[in-house]
């Protein structure tokens, strides 16, 4: 088990080379941007070095935005998890894609809702490996589990014995793909590894998720992957069609999926919905 001993100190301004060096021993390579850091990097987290701040930048520059729009999906995140607490029942999360730990993260969202909520963790980078071990702490009445796995192969998630032993599949699940799909790629099938994922939870499940899409901005958000794919990056932002598709047989809740910032907004709606280029929604499996 990591602890926070073990984790080299953050991505600094300097970017110390020794420090950067005690990363490899994680498998961090930190000579490319990553999804998770170049998203950190727009949270204002630490955790990021000088290829993820040259991606994000760049993409800032195509969309000067992108920070809030970053800070409104999390922001759906929070209002989703309560969401399925709360008018769900929901007492077990599976959160895939679960990126650099950023407070509020799901567990403690959902414990102040529910102690004693499960939630299981799950991501394919190592330095969110490094990081959620050592910090995703839950409270002694709850159960946190930390999978490094990948959500393309759902058969090898639900019988991972750690998560098996921290869910109960019998149950209901709240399923969080929340700006995740869109690194992967159509040729990846993402229709029908998020199929399986809904074939293999009970009734009374949920799912939530986000994605980034084209569809309020096409110039802007091509340059965006453009930026991405200038990086090595898989990006694909994703029609509203597409991402409905995600949902394919669960009753969306009210709006819909609609646009994150004016899914179930806290206090007054917002004056743009369309500010936040991503689109939003929960639905259950009847
Ligand atoms: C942009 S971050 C989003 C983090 C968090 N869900 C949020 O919205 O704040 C996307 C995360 O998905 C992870 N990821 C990408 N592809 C994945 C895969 N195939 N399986 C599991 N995790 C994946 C990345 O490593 C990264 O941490």
């Amino acid at each position: 088990m990591t602890t926070s001993q073990d984790i080299p100190d953050q991505g600094r301004p300097d970017d110390d080379p020794a420090e950067l060096s005690q990363w490899e021993r994680f498998g961090v390579d930190t000579t490319a941007p990553h999804s998770a850091r170049v998203y950190d990097y727009w949270l204002g987290g630490k955790t990021n070095f000088p290829p993820d701040r040259a991606m994000g930048q760049a993409i800032e520059e195509a969309v000067p935005s992108v920070k809030q729009m970053a800070k409104a999906n999390r922001a759906f995140q929070g209002r989703a998890v309560r969401h399925l607490a709360r008018e769900h029942g929901i007492r077990q999360f599976l959160d895939l894609g679960t990126g650099i730990p950023t407070s509020p993260n799901t567990h403690e969202i959902a414990e102040a809702v529910s102690p004693g909520t499960r939630v299981v963790y799950v991501d394919n980078d190592p330095i969110v490996l490094a990081h959620a071990r050592a910090l995703m702490v839950s409270s002694p009445a709850s159960r946190t589990t930390y999978i490094h796995a990948d959500l393309r192969k759902p058969e090898e998630l639900f019988t991972d014995p750690a998560l098996t032993a921290t869910l109960d599949l019998t149950q209901p699940v709240g399923l969080l793909m929340i700006a995740v799909l869109m690194l992967i790629a159509d040729e990846d099938d993402p229709w029908g590894r998020v199929a399986a994922l809904r074939d293999a939870l009970p009734a009374g499940s949920c799912i939530a998720l986000t994605t980034p899409t084209q569809d309020f901005d096409p110039e802007a958000v091509g340059k965006v992957t453009e930026a991405a794919r200038a990086g090595g990056m898989t990006l694909v932002p994703r029609t509203h069609d597409d991402v409905l598709r995600f949902f394919d047989g669960w009753d969306l809740v009210e709006p819909g999926l609609s646009p994150v910032l004016a899914w179930r907004p806290d206090g007054e709606p917002p004056a743009d919905p369309k500010a936040a280029y991503y689109w939003g929604g929960v639905a259950v499996k009847r």
